[in-house]
Parts: C-alpha cells; structure tokens; sequence
C-alpha cells in the first residue's frame, strides 16, 4: 500500500479511465473517475430542466454522488440510491457535459468533493484538470493523448460493448467538439500540466501505457 497521487488528464477517449483503473488495482490504490462525477451531475440537470448552477448544486447535495462495484468488477455510479451507470454514458448526457462542467460553480463543487477523497490515501484519478487544480502536487502527472480517429474507434468499440448507440463518424466530430469545449472553456480549461509527462498513446497497446505510468510510479515510491 502507497501514498502515492497519480493524476492522468487528457482529452475525451484518451484511455485514461481504461488505464487508471488497472493501475489502481495492479498497485492497491482508490481509482476516481471525475469525469463520471461530471456527468453524473450533468444527468441530474437535464432530467430536472435545471440550468442554473445553484439549482443543480442543490440537487446534486440532495442525491450525492458514490461509486461501487458490479459482480464482473465494473464501476457502478449512484445518485443518491439510484444506479445511473449506464444514462450517465447515454448521447444526451454526452453532449451537455461540457457545457455543465464550465459552469465554475459546479467545477468547485465537485473539486472539494475531489479532493476529499483524495485525502484518504492513494489515488489514481483521471480527469481534465487533475494535474493543473484538483491534485497540483500529485508525486506523478501523465497528460494522455492520442489521435482524434484513434479515440473515435476505441470509444465506438466500448460503446457496442455497453450496447450504446454508436455511430463512428458521429463520435469523430463530437469527440473534437468536446476537445475544443474542454480546452477552450474560461474555468480550469484542459490543459497540460507543466510538471505532467505527456504521453500520446496512438498506436500503443492498453499493456503499454499501463507498464510505462507504472514504472513511473515505482520510480516515486
Ligand atoms: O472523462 P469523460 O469523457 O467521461 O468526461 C466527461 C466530461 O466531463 C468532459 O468532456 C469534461 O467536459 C468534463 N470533465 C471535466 N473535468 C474533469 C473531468 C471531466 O470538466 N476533471
């Protein structure tokens, strides 16, 4: 058991979630996936009409956000007692979480919420901003990023595993979309740390990128 911090940030279908939670099993660390908070939130907004983001905070107080697992080992995500696992990942939820999480309201909510956890020990957590607000002084940074058309063909082949509707041009030209939105956005862009090791993972197998952040990693233990 370490102490260590991971933090893995890069763009939408980079691997990151796929790799962080090996990581985390391989080395007996928690495994959050903030993006999976985002949505989760996102959900909550557009099942209830809400737009503004004291509204949605308010809502998100009342139903909070936990994880669990499934008897095959897959993440499960509640609000409150409610499994929404599997809408947090549908297309509506898809289109409307970067627009939620660039409110800065929200962004500061869930980074306290974040950070909590955080500081009961070990972590890997993968985000957009884990490097640069959540965790600044993580002991080891990774910024993931592969090709546009590589993520768009990894994310559709996840996609017809977890039987979502799923169309491979469609999620080219919204994975670029969700890119621009995430790093272009005024509060905690997407950005690479400066202290992060950047990484791009076109061409690499899932056994790479885990093997090399790893070795990272015991380097720092
Ligand atoms: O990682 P995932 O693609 O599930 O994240 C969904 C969305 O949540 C991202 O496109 C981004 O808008 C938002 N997000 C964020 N900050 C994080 C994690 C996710 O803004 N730390």
């Amino acid at each position: 058991m370490t102490d260590i911090r991971i933090a893995i940030d890069g763009p939408a279908s980079s691997g990151k979630s796929t790799v962080a939670k090996i990581i985390a099993q391989d080395m007996g660390l928690i495994y959050l996936d903030t993006g999976a908070m985002y949505r989760a939130v996102t959900y909550l907004a557009l099942n209830n009409s809400l737009d503004k983001e004291e509204d949605i905070i308010e809502l998100a107080q009342e139903n909070p956000i936990s994880f669990g697992i499934d008897s095959d080992g897959k993440q499960l995500v509640y609000l409150g007692e409610v499994d929404v696992s599997g809408a947090i990942r549908q297309k509506d939820v898809t289109s409307n979480v970067s627009r939620i999480s660039a409110m800065p309201k929200i962004r500061e909510y869930l980074v306290d919420a974040q950070r909590f956890i955080a500081s009961h020990g070990g972590i890997v957590m993968d985000g957009r901003d884990i490097g640069t607000v959540v965790l600044p002084d993580a002991e080891l940074k990774i910024f993931l990023v592969a090709s546009v058309d590589e993520r768009a063909e990894r994310r559709h082949k996840q996609n017809q595993e977890m039987n979502i509707e799923s169309d491979l041009e469609i999620l080219k030209v919204e994975i670029a979309e969700r890119d621009y939105k995430d790093s272009t956005r005024k509060t905690s862009p997407l950005v690479q740390a400066e202290d992060a090791i950047y990484l791009d993972t076109t061409g690499m197998s899932i056994n790479e990128v885990v093997n090399f952040i790893e070795d990272k990693a015991k380097d720092l233990i």
